[in-house]
Order: structure tokens, then C-alpha cells, then sequence
């Protein structure tokens, strides 16, 4: 596997549904958040090296942490913006020319795992833009002023992940086509889409749980404990 690749992990966002600011850097299972997602992309053979994106309330104890790690990959800690496109797009800038892949990931995504990064890379390889995601399984229903209208179909239905992966120049080109074109993305994948260009999915795992609200961090504490204990790859 060609180390080809740029992890870049989104960590500026200000964790209001979680109630702290400083939600990448809360304790789970003895470690800050942030580190999990930094461990997994340097046990990843494609990652070349890092960049992590923090806030302004946050990117002193990002450097800090940053520098517990090996200096190879090299990781480098970058300010983010007010939104979580902007935080992208500040990352994508400090990637530069030298990596032909990119990885976008949460850093409120600590259940990341190696195996996964390295299906993504092959994957942005193979097709450009690929994402991780998984099929949906629970009955859904459109719900209005807490009626149910309908149920909707599962079928055809996915829930993006991360990371998110693309050729460089294919990321880049979107991020200037979504600056001439202004509206909302929440990923990353949704700028290919509104474009009219292909994304592959790759298959996630629902333990690649996202840290939004506190109890989400219980959660996600039980689930990498069962991970070092061996108990789920
Ligand atoms: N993020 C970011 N820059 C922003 C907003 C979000 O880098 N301006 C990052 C977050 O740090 C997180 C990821 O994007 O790792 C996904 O965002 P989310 O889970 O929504 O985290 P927050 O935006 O921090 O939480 P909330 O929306 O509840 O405030
Ligand atoms: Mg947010």
C-alpha cells in the first residue's frame, strides 16, 4: 500500500449538543478523544502523515497532544473555521501538493479504525471520491409536530460517515465549485453529489459510532474498551 496519503481530522467544531467546548479532548477510555482518531491513521499504511484542524479554544492542548506522538507521520495542527466546511477547507489548504489522497475524518469519530482508513484511501484510489457509510437499519418515519406522516423505505438509505476520501485535486476542485456556489454541506460527499460527480461508498461499522451528546462518549468508552480487549476487530 503506498504511503500516498493526507489524514486530515476536523476537531474546531465548539461541541454545543455535547455541552463542553473542548468536546475532541473529553476522556475516553483514559485517553483524550482526538488521540484515538491520530492513533488509528498512524497504524494506517497509507497515511503519509496528518493534519489536524482545532479552534481557537483548543489548538494549544491540540499541539500538546500532537506532541506525545512519534514524529513520524509528521502531524501538523492547523486554526479551523466557523463552520465544519471551512474547517475542511482550511485543512485541504494545508495539505498542499504533496499527497495524492486525502482523508477527511471526525475527530468526534474515535471508533476509526486502521482497517477502515486503508478501504477509504483504496477506494478515493480507485474512484476519486468514496466515503465510509452504513446501511440504515431502523423503521423511519416522517415525523411532523411529533405525528407520524409516513414510514419512509429503507431501501437505497445509507448514514455517511467518516472518513470521507478523495483524490487531492478532485477534493480541491470541489472546494473551489462550492465557493462560487454557496450553500450548506454538511460533508464533504454532498459537494460531489450537488456537482453531479460519482462517490463510492465503502462499508462502515456502526461502531464508528459519532460523540455528539454526552452519553455518546459512554458509548463509545464501552466499545473501544471491547476493541482492546479483543472482543470486535
Ligand atoms: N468541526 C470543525 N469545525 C467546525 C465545526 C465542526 O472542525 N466549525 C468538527 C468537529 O470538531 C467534529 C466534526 O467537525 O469533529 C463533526 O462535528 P460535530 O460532531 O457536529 O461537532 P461540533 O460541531 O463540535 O458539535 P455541535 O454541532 O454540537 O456544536
Ligand atoms: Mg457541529
Amino acid at each position: 500500500m503506498p504511503a500516498d496519503a493526507t489524514f486530515v481530522i476536523v476537531a474546531a467544531g465548539r461541541g454545543e449538543r455535547f455541552g463542553r467546548q473542548s468536546k475532541v479532548l473529553a476522556t475516553v477510555e483514559g485517553r483524550p478523544m482526538l488521540a484515538w482518531s491520530i492513533d488509528a491513521a498512524i497504524h494506517s499504511p497509507s497515511v503519509a502523515d496528518l493534519v489536524i484542524v482545532a479552534g481557537d479554544h483548543t489548538i494549544e492542548d491540540i499541539r500538546n497532544l500532537a506532541r506525545e506522538f512519534p514524529n513520524e507521520p509528521g502531524i501538523e495542527v492547523v486554526p479551523g473555521g466557523e463552520t465544519r466546511q471551512e474547517s475542511v477547507a482550511a485543512g485541504v489548504a494545508a495539505v498542499g501538493e504533496r499527497s495524492g489522497i486525502v482523508l477527511v475524518h471526525d475527530a468526534a469519530r474515535p471508533l476509526v479504525s486502521p482497517d477502515l482508513i486503508e478501504r477509504c484511501a483504496q477506494a478515493a484510489r480507485d474512484h476519486a471520491a468514496a466515503i465510509a457509510a452504513i446501511p440504515v437499519t431502523d423503521t423511519l418515519k416522517h415525523v411532523t409536530d411529533r405525528r407520524i406522516e409516513r414510514t419512509v423505505s429503507r431501501d437505497h438509505l445509507w448514514a455517511a460517515q467518516t472518513p470521507q476520501a478523495f483524490r487531492r485535486a478532485a477534493l480541491v476542485a470541489a472546494i473551489a465549485w462550492a465557493r462560487s456556489h454557496p450553500a450548506s454541506h454538511t460533508d464533504e460527499a454532498s459537494l460531489f453529489e450537488a456537482m453531479g460527480q460519482a462517490v463510492a461508498i465503502v462499508e462502515g461499522s456502526p461502531m464508528n459510532l459519532k460523540v455528539t451528546h454526552p452519553e455518546d462518549l459512554a458509548l463509545a468508552g464501552i466499545l473501544l474498551a471491547a476493541r482492546i480487549a479483543g472482543a470486535m476487530a
